[in-house]
């Protein structure tokens, strides 16, 4: 097919392609194992994308949101792989955003002690992140100190990845506001010009540059917080608004706090922040603001307790070699950060 562009996730012998373009889920067959005589497609109601995967399938729809991102969740898919005689050579595909494609692979990482995935990714945000690189599982209801998200799961790596670029054309507005929030971090961990690109070339190349970092740290021991820019402060937005804010649009002001800290601490220059603002804000529109009476000591006591943060505050910031992890950066830098960004206007 002509404008499809394949990346190459290299994982040895779990290396796999992701297509990218308009009309790639007409390849769906190709990325499938050639032992499947069946296929358990998971998805949600409301996705429009119809596929075909060229064998027999089933269609199992989860609930849409986080609610529905549970235990619960994956023990019926179980017990419907079970009604229809999924074996260990068949395989699941995944037809949806993040949540789906991440309920779908920790389905098909325990249902016979791991079968294959393939996901079709109909979010940006699928696109760009949760799609790629084997990252799977749910939330833990509970906010009482036994709960928490994405708390259980598997590294389970897809066989392959569609990237078709006619589901964005239904996307709510305010989800791909929050794709455009993780597709703007991407700007900054090459010095490509992402912007100089058209819309297929500049997914291909995040998905290309998540490949890079996953292959380097399949596991994130180390590279792979890189992915995080931006969220640090992203999270704690997002805490302390109760989720008004989206994971993107709270990673879309994360990304221009983390360059004024990275000012404040020397390591990049005034220019450099403005380049942040211009492809956050200039280029993808998104709200860079800090929201409306939000207390910076109370969004420094929830940075400190970013995972990330294992023993002291660690952010991941932009510098002269670029952007990397940087741990023990002192509370005053961040709360000076936080007053530069209200001041910026
Ligand atoms: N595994 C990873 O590496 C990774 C990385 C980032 C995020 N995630 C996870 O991804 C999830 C968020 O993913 P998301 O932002 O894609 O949200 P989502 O999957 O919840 O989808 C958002 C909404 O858009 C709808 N939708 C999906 N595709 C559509 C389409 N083409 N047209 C119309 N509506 C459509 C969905 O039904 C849903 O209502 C979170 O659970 C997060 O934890 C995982």
């Amino acid at each position: 097919m002509s404008g499809l562009r394949t990346v190459r996730v290299p994982l040895g012998e779990r290396s796999y392609d992701v297509l990218v373009g308009h009309g790639a889920r007409s390849e769906l067959a190709s990325l499938l194992p050639t032992t499947a005589r069946r296929a358990a497609v998971v998805t949600q109601p409301g996705i429009p994308l119809e596929i075909d995967p060229g064998i027999p399938f089933d269609v199992f729809q989860i609930g849409t949101g986080e609610d529905h991102k549970h235990l619960g969740t994956i023990e019926s898919l179980c017990r419907s792989f079970a009604r229809v005689g999924l074996t260990r050579n068949d395989v699941v595909i995944g037809v949806g955003g993040g949540m789906v494609t991440d309920v779908a692979g920790f389905a098909a990482s325990v249902w016979h002690r791991g079968v294959p995935v393939v996901h079709v990714a109909t979010t940006l945000l699928g696109m760009v992140d949760a799609a790629i690189g084997g990252k799977t599982g749910v939330n833990l209801p509970g906010g009482s100190g036994d709960g928490g998200k994405n708390l259980v799961g598997a590294f389970w790596q897809p066989s392959g990845v569609v990237c078709d670029l006619d589901a964005l054309a239904t996307l709510p507005p305010r989800e791909r506001r929050c794709g455009n929030g993780e597709m703007a971090k991407y700007h900054f961990l090459t010095g490509d010009d992402l912007l100089a690109m058209d819309e297929v070339e500049r997914i291909a190349r995040c998905v290309e540059i998540k490949a890079d970092v996953v292959a380097s740290d399949e596991r994130e021991g180390g590279r792979r917080a890189l992915l995080n820019y931006g969220h640090t402060l992203g999270h704690a937005l997002e805490i302390e608004t109760g989720h008004e804010i989206a994971h993107g649009e709270a990673v879309a002001v994360g990304l221009v706090y983390a360059a004024h800290l990275a000012r404040v601490l020397g390591r990049i220059d005034d220019a450099r922040v403005e380049q942040h603002y211009a492809v956050v804000h200039g280029a993808y529109e998104l709200d860079t603001r800090l929201p409306d009476g939000v207390d910076h000591t109370r969004l420094l006591s929830l940075m400190a307790k970013d995972k990330k943060a294992l023993t002291s505050l660690t952010f991941v910031l932009d510098g002269p070699a670029g952007v990397e992890v940087v741990p023990d950066v002192a509370a005053e830098a961040v709360l000076e950060a936080l007053a530069a960004m209200a001041a910026h206007g």
